[in-house]
Parts: C-alpha cells; sequence; structure tokens
C-alpha cells in the first residue's frame, strides 16, 4: 500500500519514543534472563544488527515477543497473534511493525498534515473507491487502528449497509448499528469499543435495511457526525463502492472529506477519476489517494 498522492510523501511516520529498551521490557515481561540480554548484546555487536533480530536469531525470543516489546515501547495497543478472536485482516493491530502497518503510519501522518490537523472541524473522512473488493473494508480498519494507536480517539463508523464488513472483522456484539441510529432507535452508545485496543471505538452497520440511500440521506447522519465530532478527533467512514450506488456520494458529502482508494491491477483508472470529479463536483474535498497495491 502506498501513502496518498499527489505530494510529497516523502515523510516518514514519527513513532513517540520512549527511553526504556527491547532488553529492559523483554526482561521485566519475563521473556528472557538479565544472562540471555547479555547474550544478546554480544551476538549483536559481532552481527551488528538490531537488538531483536539477534534475540531471534539466538532462538531466545520468537518474532511476537519482539513485536510485544516493541509495541510496549512505543505504548502501541496492539493483538497478540494468539488471540485469534478478531480477523487476522486487522495487520495493524496483529503486525503492527509490518510493512502495511509501516505504510499505513504514513499514510496517517500525511492526514493528520493534510486534513485532521489543519482544522479543528476536520475530524471526518470517508474512504471511497469506484469498484468492489478493491481493500476500502480492509484500509479503513487498519487506518482507524493506527489513529488510535497514536492516542488519537479514533470512531470507524461501517457506512457499507449493504455489505457490511467492520462487524465480523472486529468480532463485535451486538449493536443497532449506523442503520439503528439513523432509523432513530439509537444514539452514539452502539458504537462499541474495541477490546484491546484503546481509543477505538466502531460502529457497525447494523441491520441491513431495505432502504439505505433513504436512510444515510437523513439528516440524523448530519446529526450523528456533528455529536460524534464532540467525542472524537478522527472519525473514518466505509463506504460501498462508489460505481454501484450512490451511497458512497452521499456520506463523502456529509463527511466533507474523501480519500479514494484504488487497487492495483483491477481499479479502472478512468473510473476513479470520474469518482473523484463527481465527488469534487459535489463539494468533497479530496485529500488524497490510496494505492493499494496488496
Ligand atoms: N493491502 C492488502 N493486503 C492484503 N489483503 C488485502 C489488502 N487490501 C485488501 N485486501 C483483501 O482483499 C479483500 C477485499 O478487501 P475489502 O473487503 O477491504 O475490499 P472492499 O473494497 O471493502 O470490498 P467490498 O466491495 O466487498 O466492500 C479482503 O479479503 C481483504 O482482506
Ligand atoms: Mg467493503
Amino acid at each position: 500500500m502506498n501513502a496518498p498522492t499527489p505530494g510529497n510523501l516523502g515523510n516518514p511516520a514519527v513513532l513517540p519514543g520512549s527511553a526504556r529498551s527491547i532488553g529492559d521490557i523483554l526482561i521485566s515481561s519475563g521473556r528472557i534472563t538479565p544472562e540471555d540480554a547479555e547474550r544478546i548484546l554480544q551476538r549483536q555487536k559481532k552481527d551488528k544488527s538490531k537488538f531483536g533480530d539477534a534475540a531471534i536469531a539466538l532462538g531466545v525470543v520468537t518474532k511476537e515477543d519482539v513485536d510485544f516489546a516493541l509495541s510496549r515501547q512505543f505504548d502501541y495497543a496492539y493483538l497478540p497473534e494468539k488471540d485469534t478472536s478478531r480477523s487476522p485482516e486487522l495487520v495493524a493491530a496483529y503486525q503492527p511493525f509490518s510493512r502495511i502497518g509501516e505504510n499505513l503510519r504514513a499514510v496517517r501522518s500525511q492526514l493528520m498534515l493534510r486534513w485532521f490537523n489543519s482544522d479543528s472541524t476536520h475530524k471526518v473522512i470517508a474512504l471511497v473507491s469506484p469498484g468492489a473488493r478493491e481493500g476500502r473494508s480492509f484500509i479503513a480498519a487498519n487506518l482507524a487502528i493506527v489513529f488510535a494507536q497514536q492516542g488519537t480517539r479514533t470512531l470507524l463508523i461501517d457506512g457499507d449497509l449493504r455489505r457490511a464488513r467492520q462487524h465480523s472483522l472486529f468480532a463485535l456484539g451486538k449493536s443497532a448499528g449506523l442503520s439503528g441510529i439513523l432509523a432513530d432507535r439509537a444514539g452514539l452508545e452502539a458504537a462499541l469499543p474495541v477490546h484491546g485496543l484503546k481509543n477505538l471505538f466502531v460502529l457497525p452497520a447494523g441491520a441491513v435495511p431495505p432502504n439505505p440511500q433513504e436512510l444515510l440521506g437523513r439528516v440524523a447522519f448530519g446529526a450523528l457526525l456533528h455529536v460524534a465530532a464532540e467525542e472524537f478527533e478522527v472519525i473514518i467512514i466505509d463506504t460501498p463502492a462508489g460505481t454501484d450506488y450512490a451511497d458512497a456520494e452521499i456520506i463523502a458529502s456529509r463527511a466533507g472529506a474523501a480519500i479514494v482508494v484504488t487497487r492495483k491491477n483491477q481499479t479502472h483508472l478512468s473510473e476513479a477519476a470520474l469518482l473523484a470529479r463527481r465527488l469534487q463536483d459535489g463539494g468533497v474535498v479530496l485529500v488524497g489517494s490510496i494505492l493499494n497495491d496488496g
């Protein structure tokens, strides 16, 4: 996955630092002994490698142990691999230091610069793309996770009332969901906290209504975003394919801003350009695009 374009995307993601070393964290969590640490340091010097890599090479710890230590070092909320309760597609939670995790943090930095930090009223963004299975739900979920990991109170809304996925990705319990709120049957309490991922709340789509477009067009949607913006710093909305229905345009216009996702070797660029133009004509700010090469 690439960072938003166009523009200079050279800024690497800046991770919040911490004074504790990986070795300290591995020792204090009982994963290695001080003697192990000594052996690892020797190996690290010899190989000129990172502490974690040297520890893995010696067979003293697993990659999961190192990920755990890294997540503690950077104060990251993450899900250990043995917690299989959520979908492995939540890569940013299960493997925060993978390439996808890094790319998503670069996207996050760009979005902070270009949108969320530039104006205190900029809190909502819709993820759109023209076709089916281009990665909108995957990116929305993982992007929401990386925002939450930096300590930002984040709400992910499943705006795909036709092929909702976020409730199953996050293995969420019962909720009236977005459709329940729009039908005036619930309030923001329908957004559920994600166990193990502090700062992240997900509002599932809810029961599939017969009339998604009519529901999304209601003023209640605007009111929901208004209330949510008081409680959350970043609100990300997943949408259905843009060329199939008008839903994505309705959502993006409520959000005020959108990111266009294109998938390598799959998205027809003419369709992406058409969708982008339609959104812009409707007054939506296009904050960037993400090339999903996964
Ligand atoms: N960068 C990626 N790396 C690995 N897998 C990916 C990536 N992007 C998407 N996928 C996978 O591709 C499939 C389709 O992705 P996803 O459901 O996010 O697409 P979508 O655009 O939301 O589709 P739909 O039209 O069904 O809403 C999923 O199985 C997802 O896990
Ligand atoms: Mg989807």
